[in-house]
């Protein structure tokens, strides 16, 4: 009855966010629920009861509360970190943050394809630093408001910096952030930093992970992968990030390919949602096949359901992530995924 509610209210809201172009909607959520995310946590409390209790998946050296996690990009300087348990979210990664703060492309870079279920972003890793994130999060620790889940830096390279520098850029996002956070996931996949997408070849992947396995000592690191990599090099990813001492692989990115014939295919950036299911689907059985439990596996791209997260974690995926599906779904779906799994031991 109660979550019927919630739902209830999300159908008359949705209208108006929709209205909005999809940026400013993203912006007046997140500006509302950083007022008083612990506030809005204890609404939705109130509405939809407690989430539903998972015995803990250790991932890596993780101990997550639940198999759903919230994917990097929707929260990236850590808005809302005591909001986002509440919605049923078993760990959370904030980011991607960069070593400077940084403004990201020019707007118009956010589009929604509504009748696809999908997003075209060309954000740039706009977000205000690492820095920044890590002051956040340390007045969270020190408060004693630290959410009872694993929270996540994702980290990408600055800008400015150039390629052959960026091993420095990543490790002094990792120097700052270390004490505060529970996790790393290094992004070599966002397709809207030039270049960026290089660092998934073996020799500057396997530099880059070990120095900044070796930098965040006893923290887990994971590494997030495109899905746009070829099978050759998607393979060779997986084996130097078990090679590199990761603890984690995250699977996927967004696409730069367009699986759809309509939409708003003319905006360059990466597609993310419904749309990306299937390509993510068939990368991810690759991942696996490749890692063969040697590394613990996180699925992403286009979950909408309980029936896809569920088919991801039998295929194998330790965990999944999510972000689009809440833009279209709202916020009752992660309960609602997660009351669909099956029953864990
Ligand atoms: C607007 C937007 C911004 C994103 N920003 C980031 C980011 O900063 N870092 C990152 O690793 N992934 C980012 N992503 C990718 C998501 O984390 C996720 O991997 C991808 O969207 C596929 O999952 P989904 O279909 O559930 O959204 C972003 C996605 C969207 C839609």
């Amino acid at each position: 009855m109660r979550r019927i509610l919630l739902s209830l209210m999300w159908r008359l809201t949705r209208p108006f966010l929709f209205m909005l172009n999809a940026e400013r909607a993203h912006r007046l959520v997140m500006s509302t629920l950083s007022a008083a995310p612990r506030l809005h946590g204890f609404f939705i409390r109130i509405l939809v009861g407690p989430p539903r209790r998972f015995s803990p998946i250790m991932v890596g050296g993780l101990r997550l509360a639940g198999p759903v996690g919230l994917a990097a990009g929707l929260d990236k300087d850590g808005e809302a970190v005591s909001f986002w348990p509440a919605l049923g979210f078993g760990f959370i990664e904030m980011g991607t943050v960069t070593c400077h703060a940084q403004e990201g492309n020019p707007g118009p870079r956010l589009f929604r394809l509504k009748p696809e279920g999908a997003l075209i972003n060309r954000m740039g890793f706009n977000n205000e630093g690492a820095a920044a994130l890590a002051e956040r999060l340390a007045a969270i620790r020190a408060a004693g408001r630290w959410p009872n889940i694993p929270v996540g830096a994702n980290i990408g390279k600055s800008k400015i910096t150039p390629l052959e520098n960026a091993i420095d850029d990543y490790l002094e996002s990792v120097r700052v952030l270390a004490p505060v956070v529970d996790y790393f996931t290094v992004n070599v996949s966002s397709p809207n930093t030039p270049g960026l997408r290089k660092l998934q070849e073996a020799e500057p992947l396997h530099a880059l992970l070990s120095a900044v396995v070796a930098a965040a000592k006893e923290l887990p690191v994971l590494v997030k992968f495109s899905p746009d990599l070829d099978d050759s090099a998607l393979s060779g990813a997986v084996k130097v990030a078990i090679t590199s001492g990761c603890s984690g692989i995250i699977a996927t990115n967004t696409t730069c390919s367009r699986p759809l014939t309509t939409g708003r295919l003319d905006e360059t950036g990466g597609m993310s949602g419904a749309p990306l299911w299937p390509l993510s689907r068939a990368r991810l059985q690759l991942i696996l096949d490749e890692a063969n439990g040697a590394i613990p596996v996180i699925g992403a791209g286009g979950i909408r359901t309980a029936a896809q997260a569920q088919e991801l974690l039998d295929a194998g995926c330790a965990a999944v992530q999510l972000y689009t599906g809440l833009i279209f779904e709202g916020p009752g779906l992660i309960h609602q995924i997660n009351d669909g799994l099956k029953p864990t031991e």
